[in-house]
């Protein structure tokens, strides 16, 4: 059975073959054409975690594709009164495919070793394939051709998306300069990052000027953590680390003056939510250059193809 964890179970074959089914489901869309190739199947919505882009972005296509998406929020339902085991066994009796946003990646790969039915991570602390795989419809859309895109920057936190984006550029053979003074630690994936830095590939670097020479996309995402905060104030047992990260990462800002200087014609790329004054600016959100709001919507169509692969 198919599962779509971490993009190290994908080959580039796979890999290619979703991102053509997303860019034909895609294209039939746009022609007002329908798609329903998947009556009568139910998706599984679970979530640990707060989401905007991941619930809309499963739950409309799966409306597009002609079934269904069923939300299940982990807190409000009896998860918090049982064993994780029993109780996701159980949901899993019920749908065709289980989407699942958990706190820890262990909890999917859990899900997905009963070999029920096809999961997938919708974003744990080491992974988010379906933003990696969105990101790069993304790119392949704005520059006409996967040939065509040779390098990338990610500036600022190595985390979920960065370890997922990283291992989908090496496997697909484009250059990626990791632009970061700082590793979320709970995001470490030793076996992923030796098969991503085995490709060649992958660049590392604190340099924001070295890294981003030659990168067509430039990609950021938050620097603090969202327990940081209550009410829009810092927690006081925050207040440390988030004066640390101010700090270490204000140079690594994706703003308007740091586009203009170092990577002019690179497009500006964020996962969202954007955390305006931290790791990216207003300037930067509006930028010319900005495809933000196309990546928000690739989810969608990205999503599509990776349900119509798990279940092919
Ligand atoms: N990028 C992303 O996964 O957005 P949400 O947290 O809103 O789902």
């Amino acid at each position: 059975m198919k599962h779509l964890i971490s993009l190290k179970e994908q080959s580039k074959k796979d890999l290619i073959d979703i991102l053509k089914l997303a860019q034909d489901i895609k294209a039939k869309r746009n022609k007002g054409k329908l798609t329903p190739y998947l009556t009568n199947k139910t998706l599984i919505m679970l979530f640990q975690k707060g989401s905007t882009r991941t619930r809309l972005s499963f739950e409309a296509g799966m409306t597009e594709l002609g079934g269904h998406g069923i939300f299940l929020d982990a807190n409000t339902t009896q998860f918090s009164l049982t064993d994780f085991t029993d109780e996701i066994r159980a949901v899993m009796r019920f749908g065709d495919v289980l989407m699942f946003r958990a706190l820890k990646a262990a909890s999917v790969e859990k899900a997905a070793s009963f070999n029920q039915i096809p999961v997938i991570d919708a974003c744990s602390e080491k992974y988010h394939p379906c933003q990696a795989l969105g990101d790069m419809l993304t790119m392949i859309e704005d520059s006409g051709d996967i040939k065509k895109i040779k390098k990338m920057g990610w500036l600022g936190i190595e985390n979920n998306v960065s370890n997922t984006l990283k291992l989908l550029c090496a496997k697909l053979g484009i250059d990626i300069a990791i632009i970061s003074p700082y590793i979320d630690k709970d995001s470490v994936d030793e076996e992923l990052n030796k098969m991503a830095d085995k490709s060649g590939h992958v660049i590392y670097t604190k340099d924001v000027k070295k890294g981003l020479e030659g990168c067509q996309y430039v990609h950021t995402d938050t620097w603090m953590n969202m327990e940081f905060f209550e009410k829009g104030k810092v927690k006081a047992e925050f207040k440390k680390e988030y004066e640390k990260r101010l700090k270490l990462f204000a140079p690594y800002q994706l703003n308007a003056k740091l586009i203009d200087a170092y990577a002019p014609s690179a497009k500006t790329m964020h996962c969202m939510p954007c955390h305006i004054g931290y790791e990216i600016t207003r300037d930067a959100i509006d930028h010319r250059n900005s495809i933000i709001f196309d990546q928000a919507e690739n989810r969608m169509h990205i999503q599509k193809a990776i349900i119509m692969w798990l279940l092919s």
